[in-house]
């Protein structure tokens, strides 16, 4: 794992956005694409740049995380429909290159395997932006999950319900299951960005990076990812206890090498 701390969200954003535009060079760019308000800086970035700079993403293929359970796809929650209005229909990503879990499949096991073969069908993802949960969980991968799990059905805690409540009408209108890409289909992204910002996921953060490689913390997985970037701001930053090093290690960065 690679740590960069850096002082604002809107670096953050900048950094991942070099990342995410580095990995446009590929023949076939295939982009992981987490929902949350993460990220949502780093597609504000990349849309900029599509529109003030002609960055294109009309060769990339995409494939969200995960997807609530009984929401039509076109509900404005689905993450199906966050992730277009949020980014992809702001460039020139093609509509039919965004691929993403059909919460609404009347199997869903069937699903999660059909989502699975499309990974590897588009040759595996290149860059798999990540946010964290306050429980650690990545994509919608709850404490407890496998550290080799795939796609499949997993239950919310009522954590993660309250923490995206604010998304819905009413807490009680946030759906109870998921599904969800598995930690170990996340893993097998070539490179992965996990984002934290704010003081709020300090500890998520500290247990994925310095924590044991426990399923408690599903994040602390990307432990055994051979090529991880953690992105974080100074909030998110404040529980690391090595912090000193990374800045050390990234001060002293060798020119020619990239994240
Ligand atoms: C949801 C998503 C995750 C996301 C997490 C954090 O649970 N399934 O992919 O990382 O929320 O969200 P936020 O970035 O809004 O804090």
């Amino acid at each position: 794992m690679e740590i960069v701390i850096l002082p604002d969200d809107e670096a953050v954003a900048r950094t991942a956005a070099d990342i995410v535009q580095a990995s446009l060079e590929n023949d076939s760019p295939v982009l992981g694409l987490a929902t949350g308000s993460t990220p949502l800086g780093t597609y504000s970035e990349l849309i900029r740049r599509h529109c003030e700079a002609g960055l294109s993403f009309a060769r990339a293929q995409a494939f969200t995380l995960d997807e609530y359970l009984g929401l039509p796809a076109e509900h404005p929650e689905s993450y199906r429909s966050v992730i277009r209005r949020e980014f992809t229909d702001s460039v020139d990503l093609p509509a039919h290159a965004v691929h993403s879990l059909d919460g609404q499949a009347p199997d869903p096991e069937a699903e999660a395997a059909r989502y699975e073969a499309a990974i590897a069908g588009a040759g595996g993802v290149d860059v798999q932006i990540l946010g964290i949960g306050t429980d650690g969980h990545i994509g919608f991968n709850e404490p407890m999950s496998s550290l080799a799990s795939r796609t499949r059905i997993k239950t919310l805690t009522e954590q993660t319900r309250r923490d995206n409540a604010r998304f819905f009408p009413t807490p009680e209108d946030v759906p109870r299951h998921v599904l969800t890409q598995g930690l170990g289909t996340i893993r097998e992204a070539r490179h992965i960005l996990l984002i934290g910002l704010g003081e709020g996921k300090a500890s998520a953060i500290a247990a994925a990076v310095e924590g044991p490689l426990a399923a408690a913390c599903p994040a602390s997985s990307l432990q055994l990812h051979p090529h991880t970037t953690v992105l974080v701001d100074e909030g998110a930053a404040s529980r690391l206890e090595h912090r000193e090093y990374y800045q050390h290690a990234l001060e002293h960065k060798p020119q020619w090498q990239a994240y």
